[in-house]
């Protein structure tokens, strides 16, 4: 996968992809990830990237030719792939992580880091996606993307060493995750679930699944609410 990223503060990336599994991965050749600053395409000798908005009003904009120069250069390079251009947002789709599996499947991701009060208009046309990291506004779009890319990159084949473990994480089942517990059996009188350690596989799995519906309805009842129990899932639930 090939991820570039344009933004107008590229020593911002610099160390957040030089650990542990993207590190990994970037290493492995699995992903190729390049920071590009496009105050490089900014307009005049000045080298403009932002402008007042017409008809008046607070805040400067980030304007439309920088951003469409800079996806020209993109396209010049990688004519062939198809790729997904990705807008960070406050006011677009709030990530999740059906969103990161989602850009895990694809060959080429670009993310647009804005720093000023919004996006020219015209610059949503070139986009495929427009997605905020939640409901708060960051100084700029770069720790957004950071963690959308973080979240998909550990997705790729190969990324995480336990493959299991990504598809039991919380959120890709549509749970939390069930509560986990090692040793020590007992740790300041905290005693370790029976059924952990009674080593029979299907009373296990089925603690784990009412543990992780438990959990769910207690901390996040909006995910219950978008699911369809079955009958015996609805019971542990009433229990
Ligand atoms: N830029 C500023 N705030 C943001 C947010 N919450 N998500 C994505 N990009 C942003």
């Amino acid at each position: 996968m090939k991820i570039d990223i344009l933004t107008l503060f590229p020593e911002m990336f610099e160390s957040p992809f030089n650990y542990s599994m993207v590190k990994r991965a970037i290493d492995g050749g699995q992903v190729e990830i390049q920071p590009i600053n496009f105050r490089q395409y900014g307009v005049g000798k000045h080298q403009m990237v932002d402008d007042t908005p017409y008809g008046g009003g607070a805040g400067m904009l980030l304007k439309p030719e920088p951003i469409f120069e800079a996806i020209d250069e993109i396209d010049k390079q990688t004519s062939a792939s198809k790729k997904r251009i990705i807008l960070m947002d406050p006011a677009g789709k709030p990530f999740n992580q059906a969103m990161a599996e989602d850009f895990s499947k694809e060959e080429h991701l670009v993310f647009i880091c804005g720093h000023y009060e919004g996006y020219d208009e015209r610059i949503r046309t070139l986009v495929t996606d427009e997605v905020s990291l939640g409901d708060y506004v960051l100084t700029g779009g770069e720790l957004a993307a950071m963690v959308m890319i973080d979240a998909t990159v550990r997705l790729l084949p190969g990324v995480v060493g336990n493959e299991a473990s990504v598809v039991e994480d919380s959120h890709s089942t549509g749970l939390l995750e069930h509560p986990h517990y090692t040793r020590p059996a007992v740790y300041k009188g905290m005693e370790v679930p029976a059924v952990l350690t009674s080593g029979h596989h299907g009373n296990i799995k089925e603690w784990r699944h009412k543990e992780s519906l438990r959990r769910t309805l207690q901390r996040r009842p909006d995910l219950i609410d978008e699911m369809e129990l079955t009958t015996k899932e609805q019971e542990w639930l009433d229990e």
